[in-house]
């Protein structure tokens, strides 16, 4: 058995730069690496769907949004299998089996799940004008081990939020190997190496980017977009004056430099143009850090130099994305042609399972066994 890759997103909005220093930067090192005989990315409308019901309009818009940040990313379908999951209906099947190994509450316990639940305010149910959760919703966990178990995937790289539905999956695999006969592989979550990137923060310090918080720098913002949010970003409040000391732990400015600074940035950005040109003479984020924390080092300088590691990471990644998106009937055939292939290997697997199950009625040689069977009992 090789090595194998699944993970994906959901297409509710374009990728921002948490999704790449989270995920798409090491999927594309994994990619490359050579190490890995299969990688599926799907993009999860079908799941999107689950709390989008009223909106698939939304869902559909942004699966090509999804699909130009993938690849400008650097997933190269040569190498990487790109999907839309709507359009492998065996998931659907396998979501079904699967329910049956999974209790209520054991769903009610899953700590993401509940989290979610309480943030779209679905929770209130009963009352008037709430809408309570929906089923679909409430079962995603299940439907997300279907698409993880039907690639056969033993490594998913994902953040920790998604911890607890690796944590299900690998239960519902334990179970059905034991009640069915071993038939699935059980997968193991591959989180990200750098712990600046579990999760960074929104550009005004909150906990998490999200599109309604507006807090996120795109993967397709512009430059003069992205100097606009890093000028703007929340540095140490009680760092007023250039010469005062200032606070690094807590500091999106420095979260985002941990995350995106590299050795070689400091030869390249010796200059800072605050207004007037300057020279930004450090040799390590380390050197940058303790001046910051001395004092005599301004707000402005490390956001000039922040925009200048940003756009070093996406100034590649823009072109290659103006580049696709003259190019769209050659973005929706990866997806076709991805989807065909997922398509056969998921059939593969849902053939595996209802042979487990034995409800593989009509395969070459079942049939006349279970005549023969059956016959024996009506004789
Ligand atoms: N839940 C993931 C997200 O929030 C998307 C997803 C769906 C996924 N199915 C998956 C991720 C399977 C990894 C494996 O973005």
């Amino acid at each position: 058995m090789g090595k194998i890759i699944l993970t994906g997103d959901r297409p509710t909005g374009r990728l921002h730069i948490g999704h790449y220093v989270g995920s798409l930067r090491r999927r594309v090192e994994l990619q490359n690496s050579g190490k890995f005989d299969k990688i599926f990315v799907m993009i999860a409308d079908a799941q999107a769907l689950t709390d989008n019901a009223d909106n698939p309009e939304k869902v559909r818009q942004n699966i090509i949004e999804v699909a130009l940040d993938y690849m400008s990313c650097g997933l190269d379908p040569e190498k990487t299998t790109i999907f839309i999951q709507s359009q492998v209906s065996e998931l659907t099947e396998l979501t079904f089996f699967y329910m049956n190994l999974v209790t209520v509450q054991r769903l009610q316990r899953n700590p993401t799940v509940k989290q979610e639940i309480q943030l779209r305010g679905f929770s209130d149910s009963g009352e008037e004008n709430k809408a309570g959760t929906p089923v679909g919703f409430f079962c995603y966990p299940i439907s997300q081990a279907a698409d993880i178990t039907a690639f056969k995937a033993d490594t998913v790289p994902v953040g920790e939020d998604q911890e607890p539905m690796i944590e299900q999956t690998r239960e519902i695999v334990r179970k059905f190997n034991s009640t069915y006969g071993e038939t699935l592989v059980e997968p193991e979550i591959m989180l990200p190496d750098n712990a600046a990137c579990l999760r960074l923060p929104g550009t005004d310090g909150k906990a998490k980017m999200s599109k309604s918080l507006g807090n996120c720098i795109y993967l397709s913002d512009s430059a003069e977009d992205v100097w606009a949010k890093v000028k703007s970003m929340y540095t140490d409040p009680g760092h007023l004056q250039v010469s005062d000391p200032g606070k690094v732990e807590g500091n999106t400015v420095f979260t985002y430099l941990d995350a995106f600074c590299k050795p070689e940035h400091f030869a390249k950005f010796r200059e800072a143009f605050i207004g007037k040109k300057v020279s930004f003479e450090f040799n390590s984020l380390d050197e940058v850090k303790d001046q910051y924390r001395k004092g005599g080092l301004g707000d402005m300088m490390i956001k000039n130099f922040l925009n200048s590691v940003l756009n070093d990471t996406l100034e590649p990644i823009r072109t290659r994305r103006k580049e696709l998106e003259k190019n769209l009937p050659y973005v929706y055939e990866v997806l076709r042609k991805g989807s065909d292939t997922a398509r056969a290997v998921a059939a593969e697997t849902l053939a595996d399972v209802k042979r487990s199950m034995r409800i593989n009625y009509f395969d070459p040689g079942v049939l006349e066994a279970l005549i023969k069977e059956q016959e024996e009992k009506y004789k």
